[in-house]
């Protein structure tokens, strides 16, 4: 019987899982880490357990891609052998991927406890895949690990049993702080060939990447913001073939690059003047690096990277006049509660029993009169 089985499967959770499997490691847990292989390439998976120091994943599922049911039910149907096999005593699951739902509602009708990291975000926005795995998974998760205290309110609004529920701050950030001393931008401002001042871009959102319409308002803003300065973006499968059609590879002064890895990507936002996305991770590494992020979506499950921090929401008529106030103007790093670092080990410690307080002091969740 393994005691901790955590799941990663996609780019976004590799970051997360990192400090809670080493932590876990250090209090003598043991984790035993499944990749369930939804991301396969060496750019979009390998590099970062190589780079972030995941243990190889004791199990590597190999899922692959997919519509969302046939990827779904491939990975519930590897999952499902995986559990039985290993008996878990508790299955730990990260962020809003396909993977997170898949191994939630399998370990759920198999009556292991699951704990959730990166637990109550909500967009209240149904039309993201990501929203449906959120939800889905917060109701059946017994643990749950939350980020900031909007979630809380959000777990308790939908009736989650608060004994569960741990505000414990953000394990992706925990990453950063740890490799914050080793990005360098200029070794791959080199390579790519482009000078000190630029904004990087990442966008692979099925609503801004799938659709021609959508996809061409973006790439015509992209290029008025790129004629005030240079644009690196590191173009992610999913967006190729639409962001191509429609001109993307085109636009003058914007750099198309493969996905870069955790360390070159990391690197190119601390020290952007600017950055344009629409990944979620993105909008809380830029608020601690005080770097301004243009965040091309409607709503965002990470409101506090607004209100603490320094994410706007922009429609793409918008990029343009909002890239140039943001370049124009000074952003000071967010200091958001318990974004600290210690979040892997505070996780950690609760999920093996090792005690850690449920809730944190009254006093750090009111700073910047939340
Ligand atoms: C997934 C997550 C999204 C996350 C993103 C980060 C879901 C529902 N979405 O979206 O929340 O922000 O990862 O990257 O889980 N592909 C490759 N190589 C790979 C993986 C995928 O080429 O290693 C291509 C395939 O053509 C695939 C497409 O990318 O069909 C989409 O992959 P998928 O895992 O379904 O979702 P993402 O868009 O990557």
């Amino acid at each position: 019987m393994k005691r901790q089985v955590h799941i990663v499967g996609a780019r976004p959770n590799f970051m997360k899982a990192a400090p809670v499997v080493a932590a876990a490691h250090e209090l003598g847990d043991d984790p035993y880490l499944v990749h369930t292989g939804q991301h396969y390439d060496e750019a979009l998976s390998d590099v970062f357990f190589r780079q972030l120091g995941l243990p190889e994943p004791d199990v590597d599922l190999g899922v692959g891609s997919g519509s969302h049911a046939t990827q779904t039910a491939a990975l519930m149907t590897a999952l499902e052998t995986t559990f039985v096999d290993l008996e878990p005593r508790k299955v730990v699951v990260y962020g809003d991927v396909n993977s997170t739902l898949a191994a939630t509602l399998v370990a759920a009708k198999l009556h292991i406890p699951v704990a959730h990291v990166e637990a109550g975000l909500r967009s209240f926005d149904r039309t993201m895949p990501e929203e449906i795995n959120r939800i889905v998974t917060d109701a059946l998760a017994t643990e749950l690990f939350v980020t900031s205290p909007e979630g809380v309110g959000h777990l308790a609004s939908e009736g989650v049993d608060p004994a569960g529920v741990h505000l414990v701050g953000n394990p992706m950030i925990d990453t950063l702080v740890r490799f914050r001393d080793r990005l360098d931008a200029a070794p791959v401002r080199r390579s790519l060939g482009i000078a000190d001042d630029y904004g990087i871009v990442t966008l692979h959102r099925p609503a801004n990447v799938d659709h021609a319409d959508r996809a061409r308002a973006i790439v015509s803003a992209l290029a008025d913001v790129a004629n005030e300065i240079t644009l690196v973006f590191p173009l992610h499968p999913r967006g190729r073939a639409t962001l191509s059609e429609v001109g993307l590879m085109d636009v003058a002064n914007l750099v198309v690059t493969e996905p870069l890895g955790y360390l070159d990507f990391m690197s190119l936002v601390a020290a952007a003047r600017l950055a344009v996305t629409d990944s979620g991770g993105i909008q809380e590494e830029t608020s601690i690096l005080g770097v301004p992020c243009l965040t091309v979506r409607p709503n965002t499950e990470r409101p506090i990277t607004i209100t603490h921090g320094t994410n706007q929401l922009v429609e793409p008529t918008e990029i343009a006049a909002a890239a140039h106030d943001a370049i124009a103007t000074p952003h000071l790093p967010a200091d958001i509660p318990l974004w600290d670092g210690n979040a892997g080990q505070r996780i950690a410690k609760i999920l093996g029993g090792h005690g850690g307080s449920r809730q944190p002091p009254a006093a750090s969740l009111q700073p910047h009169g939340w």
